[in-house]
């Protein structure tokens, strides 16, 4: 497809060399900004964040919540007709059906929701000249050297990881400025309680013995940091790809240590196996994890350590 100068309804000449604006550029209103996931672990904490000084609306789709609208971005149709009454600037697209072994199991359901819905997205934000935003994974690689930086070379071992990577492929073909956040092991206060350290300390106070793989190493991701980074990014205007992730490198049996320590659990039922141990259907990337040196270079906002994005957690739940 060509690349060129598209107008919007609000009379702006948008192309990939000036858009997006950076937010001072905008008033006091901040950018008109659509996030499709807003009832999710990331989408969440993203519409709280940008809320404080931008325009945003936001979507769910089987979890409502005040003020969001019902979408499902497997409906073209729909998809269109919200982005083309919206005419967002930024597209924000945290929506995914990311359970990794969901996706192993049923790979046609997975590409229908992580590529072809997700394209649906792209499609409609590129009709308006908007910007997106979409949330990508180390599961792009195969975890055979991580941590990995921006310009390593990906090789996803799943159907979640190669869906993934088949959306950043066909982002970094399209004429809309675009940026690529990828990110790891999110953990933080998260309403609908899915992530690993939620369900941890759920089953910790239950007496639950958990088994925990040691070979598992990444770097533990606090959810309202990483938002902050984002909404950093997103203001400064910045494209391309970018890690966001958290600076401690460790396996997820030490921490889930430094959570039971932490949220003062016991430890002792924490167990740690392989994960060969665990019978799981869909292959991890074992060494993964992401390198921020860029994302450190160029932004204020501080990435969170493990220790210090638990205490958050604790203090606000
Ligand atoms: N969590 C992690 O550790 C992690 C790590 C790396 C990358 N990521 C990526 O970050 C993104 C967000 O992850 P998350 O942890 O926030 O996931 P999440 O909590 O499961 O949120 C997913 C969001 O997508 C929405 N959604 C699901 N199916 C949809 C559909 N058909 N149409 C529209 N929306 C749909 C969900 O809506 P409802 O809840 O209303 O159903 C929810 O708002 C994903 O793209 C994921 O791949 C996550």
């Amino acid at each position: 497809m060509k690349c060129g100068t598209r107008v919007i309804p609000r009379g702006r000449y948008i192309n990939r060399v000036i858009f997006p604006v950076p937010r001072q550029r905008y008033g006091g209103f901040g950018m008109k900004a659509l996030i499709i996931g807003a009832s999710g672990q990331i989408g969440h904490c993203l519409y709280e964040i940008l809320k404080g000084g931008h325009q945003v609306t936001g979507t769910f789709f089987s979890y409502p919540q005040a003020g969001l609208i019902k979408l499902d971005m497997t409906e073209r149709e729909k998809v269109h007709k919200l982005v083309g009454a919206l005419v967002p600037e930024v597209v924000l697209i945290p929506a995914a059906m990311p359970n990794v072994e969901a996706c192993e199991e049923k790979p046609e359901f997975c590409y229908q929701v992580n590529v072809d819905g997700v394209g649906h997205v792209l499609d409609a934000a590129a009709q308006v000249g908007a910007k997106i935003v979409y949330f990508s994974t180390d599961y792009v690689f195969d975890g055979a050297a991580g941590p990995y930086s921006e310009t390593d070379r990906p090789n996803p071992i799943s159907v979640y990881g190669r869906a993934k990577y088949a959306v950043e492929q066909r982002i970094q073909r399209s004429c809309s400025p675009w940026l690529i956040i990828r990110t790891t092991v999110v953990y933080g206060p998260e309403q609908q309680g899915k992530n690993f350290v939620m369900g941890l300390i759920r089953r910790l106070k239950q007496g639950a013995v958990v088994k925990v793989p040691r070979d598992q190493v990444g770097t533990p991701t606090y959810a309202p940091n990483l938002c902050r980074v984002v909404k950093e990014l997103v203001e400064l205007g910045k494209e391309g790809i970018y890690n966001v992730a958290g600076p401690d490198l460790m396996n997820r049996y030490q921490f889930a240590l430094a959570v039971a320590e932490t949220f003062e659990l016991d430890k002792s039922l924490i167990v740690p196996v392989s994960t060969a141990e665990l019978g799981q259907k869909a292959p991890r990337p074992l060494n993964g994890g992401l390198k921020i040196n860029k994302v450190q270079a160029q932004i204020k906002t501080p990435l969170a350590g493990v220790y210090e994005g638990l205490r958050e957690m604790k203090r606000i739940m």
